[in-house]
């Protein structure tokens, strides 16, 4: 069964600890490629991503295995530079793989990874970063092809931040022959645990957190070991189920300093927080300011991963609130559904107007990854019985959002045959 069931009404409190970070575990994986031995990634979330990537590394010849959450991954005798097409649609990020088969085997290809419900996702700054380090790059019946005698490392200049193509240079150049200087990178905590995964396996980096990345290439890498951090998105995910039901929660293992701009538009709504050793407390029973204004940015600005969880919490908010998308050109999926659930939506191109108010609980369908997630916070406000289709999408990205919610009081869960309404 796809489907979540929730009965709302009920506040979401109590102590949740957070899975680790898709974003930072999936170019982890990429990264172990590059040693022709064993690496382990402690801490990992049990998603389908994450599984999906394994399954790529493993048809690369990789031998994979699990210890509860920490993921061994053996790269000795991976031979494949190829990657099945049908790997690039299920998942995009695949394509960062490319710049990892080049430094390891000087060759790659790999399915031409379309766009996806929330934008076109073009892959032009990737393959510039590639053909800056001297990759010859060509499209054949819809796989790319990528290959060089040697990466040589060079100038890369991005003309506009992407995460993505970030990680695709980075990944090409520590083993590239040379010095490679990247600006106008992004700055996402992810680029800096990939660079640190990577100095641990002996890659010689610098600049990692700021506009320009420097990389002195290397012969060879060894083993990585890396504890995963703590998902920042789903941290404010939950946050945002607390918000919506004007509940409170704690967050042992949240990844301070990479939330800050999240937790100011949480305290302008009236909701209230504090770190205390370590801990996120966050009490969310006092929101109810709506945002005047607001706009998604690269970081360390508001992250549009965000933009869906928080639209949810505005649904539930007497008073309107704006909001710019400013990464993707169609995040505003949920708006029709969030009407339905009684919300006024207004959306006009890349912006947002949502006067919210009591929500009525019934059946919406997810369409990706964070749309999911936001409808599950609509439904644990609305009153009533709801539906929200889409589960698959949900589970991409989020390992155990039914069951920490319901943990936290949430009358929600995946089997519709253990809820009382
Ligand atoms: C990463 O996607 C994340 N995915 C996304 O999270 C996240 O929303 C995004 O970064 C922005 O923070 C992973 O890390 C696996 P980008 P990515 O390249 O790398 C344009 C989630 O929900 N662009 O920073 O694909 C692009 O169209 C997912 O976990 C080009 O124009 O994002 C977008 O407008 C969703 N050319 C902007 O840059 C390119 O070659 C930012 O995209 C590449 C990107």
């Amino acid at each position: 069964m796809d489907e979540i069931h929730i009965v709302g009404g009920k506040k979401i409190c109590g102590s949740i600890v957070v899975q680790g970070s898709k974003n930072t575990v999936l170019p982890l994986m990429a990264a172990s490629l590059l040693h022709a031995g064993v690496s382990v990634l402690r801490g990992c979330p049990r998603i389908t991503d994450v599984f999906c990537m394994e399954e790529i590394l493993q048809r690369l010849g990789a031998v994979t295995w699990w210890k509860e959450h920490d993921l061994y991954l053996d790269c000795t005798r991976a031979n494949g530079t190829e990657v099945p097409e049908q790997y690039a649609g299920k998942m995009r990020c695949s394509v960062i793989l490319l710049g990892a088969l080049l430094g390891r085997w000087q060759k790659g290809a790999i399915g031409y990874p379309g766009g996806c419900v929330i934008g076109k996702r073009p892959v032009d700054l990737h393959l510039y970063a590639l053909r800056s380090l001297g990759a010859e790059i060509t499209e054949q019946e819809g796989m790319l092809h990528a290959s060089a005698r040697k990466l040589k490392g060079g100038e890369i200049f991005f003309a506009k931040k992407s995460v993505g193509a970030t990680e695709q240079a980075v990944l090409a150049a520590v083993l590239a022959e040379g010095k490679t200087v990247i600006r106008n990178c992004a700055e996402e905590p992810e680029i800096l645990w990939l660079c640190r995964y990577l100095r641990s396996m002996g890659a010689r980096i610098c600049g990692e957190g700021g506009p320009c990345i420097e990389i002195e290439g290397v012969s060879a890498l060894q083993g990585g070991e890396m504890k995963i951090p703590a998902d920042r998105i789903v941290t404010g995910t939950y946050l945002c189920a607390a918000a919506a039901t004007r509940g409170k929660v704690t967050i042992p293992n949240a990844p301070e300093g990479e939330l800050d701009a999240f937790l100011e538009v949480y305290r302008k709504m009236g909701g209230q927080y504090e770190w205390k050793s370590g801990k996120l407390i966050a009490n969310g029973m006092g929101i109810r300011f709506p945002v005047e204004y607001l706009e998604t940015a690269v970081y360390p600005g508001f992250p549009t991963d965000l933009q869906s969880p928080l639209l949810a919490v505005l649904a539930t908010v007497d008073g309107e609130s704006c909001i710019k998308e400013n990464i993707f050109e169609n995040r505003f999926r949920i708006c029709q559904e969030l009407a339905e659930m009684g919300a006024e939506v207004q959306t006009d191109g890349r912006k947002v107007k949502i006067r919210g108010g009591r929500l009525a609980g019934c059946r919406v369908r997810a369409g990706e990854l964070r749309g999911g997630a936001a409808l599950v916070i609509a439904a644990l406000a609305a009153e009533g019985y709801s539906v929200v289709e889409g589960n698959s999408f949900i589970r991409r990205g989020y390992e155990n959002l039914c069951g920490d919610l319901r943990a936290a009081g949430g009358l929600i869960t995946e089997d519709t045959g253990s809820i009382y309404i």
